[in-house]
């Protein structure tokens, strides 16, 4: 089920209907990435043991794969998911929200009114927004999460849909934030790319007296990232901006974090990107987030590449292949680690491959990033 948030002013009226179709959604979700992904590995190598070649790249096992019907199933529900989840004209995450608008909107604007007026919240209505961003619906959010005014409460619902019901969906944050370095100064803090800003609301459960500054270029996520921090204490600022040009002062923050950001950005700009946020961080200061990575397994690479065409990823699959690290030292990092991050949901044994299994499921791979200034 969906968790009550505690920003109850901006939140739709989740009747029974919408939590079960919900429900349902996130059990398509779990059965394509779990049983029909195993069905599709083990169609896959029989397939590959009956013809008696071994695929050494995931373009290699196309012809394969686009032979078994176990992979076109799963194809239809990767896209499906999504689609059913943001795009249905009912019980879709979209519709539900935009059929309280009348409402929303208005009480939406006033709350950020306040935010503006008390200078927790800036907005520039001017900014220019790049082309890499507009042009697609990320993740098949119907006109992305900027152009309707409560596109950030959309995001937000999204996203508690797309983990299992037990799972706490800000669990991600924690797991970034456990590969702090010991001892890294976290006075002040930005969540580069906040979206919806739950980042910020989990950095400051473990962190109380930093001063935290979400940023994002979609004036909805801030707006209402804004409104579900507002009663909450904590010294949250939040701002319309694009991270190729902050408007902070060189060498400012302690800590930038991320979470999913850079298979947002195609690698030319992601460049300029980093040389700004070294530009803000202080010496000494900590890059770190969390990003989808590779795996050697041609399989599940083709899988992987799949995934990203058909969620409208466009850059999902660049930012897979490309070496971070080497780019963050290129922009000026004095050092930049990269590890891989553990998911703790969903529990062992439900979901995804067995360790001890050898015809298990050759696991997806995230990575950390640690770099420092
Ligand atoms: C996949 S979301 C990640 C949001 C959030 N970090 C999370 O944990 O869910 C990517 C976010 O990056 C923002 N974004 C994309 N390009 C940006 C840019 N150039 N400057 C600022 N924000 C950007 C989008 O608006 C979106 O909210």
């Amino acid at each position: 089920m969906l968790s009550n948030q505690p920003h109850d002013e901006i939140a739709i009226n989740e009747d029974r209907s919408f939590r079960a179709y919900h429900s349902f959604v996130r059990h398509l979700g779990l059965h394509s990435h779990g049983p029909l992904t195993e069905d599709t590995w083990r169609a896959y190598n029989r397939a590959i043991d009956a013809a008696g070649v071994t695929p050494a790249t995931d373009k290699e096992t196309y012809p394969f794969l686009d032979a078994l019907p176990e992979y076109q199933l799963w194809s239809w529900f990767h896209r499906m998911d999504r689609q059913r989840k943001y795009n249905t004209p009912d019980y879709g995450v979209v519709a539900a929200v935009r059929a309280q608008e009348k409402e929303l909107a208005p009480k939406l604007d006033a709350i950020a009114a306040e935010g503006i007026r008390n200078g927790r919240l800036k907005l520039n209505p001017d900014l220019k927004m790049p082309a890499y961003f507009t042009q697609v619906d990320f993740h098949q959010h119907p006109e992305g999460v900027w152009q309707h005014p409560l596109d950030g409460l959309s995001y937000d619902l999204a996203r508690r849909t797309t983990n299992p019901a037990h799972s706490d969906p800000n669990d991600v944050y924690r797991m970034i934030f456990s590969h702090l370095p010991d001892g890294a100064k976290t006075d002040r803090v930005l969540d580069w790319g906040t979206g919806h800003g739950a980042g910020v609301l989990t950095w400051l459960e473990s962190h109380p007296n930093s001063e935290v500054h979400g940023v994002d270029i979609a004036a909805p996520c801030v707006k209402f990232a804004y409104a579900m921090a507002k009663d909450r204490g904590g010294n949250a600022f939040w701002s319309q901006q694009d991270l190729e040009h902050l408007d902070y002062p060189d060498n400012h923050f302690d800590v930038a974090f991320f979470c999913f950001m850079l298979h947002e950005i195609p690698p030319g700009p992601t460049k300029a990107l980093f040389k700004e946020v070294l530009r803000v961080l202080k010496p000494g200061g900590v890059f770190l987030g969390m990003e989808i990575g590779r795996t050697a397994n041609p399989f599940q690479a083709a899988l992987q590449d799949q995934n990203c065409w058909l969620n409208n990823e466009p850059f999902m699959i660049a930012c897979a292949d490309a070496d971070y690290p080497a780019l963050m030292k290129k922009a000026g990092f004095s050092t930049a680690e990269l590890g891989e991050y553990a998911f703790r949901h969903p529990p062992k044994g439900t979901l995804g491959p067995k360790e001890d299994d050898k015809a298990a499921v050759p696991k997806t791979r995230h990575n950390i990033y640690v770099a420092r200034k």
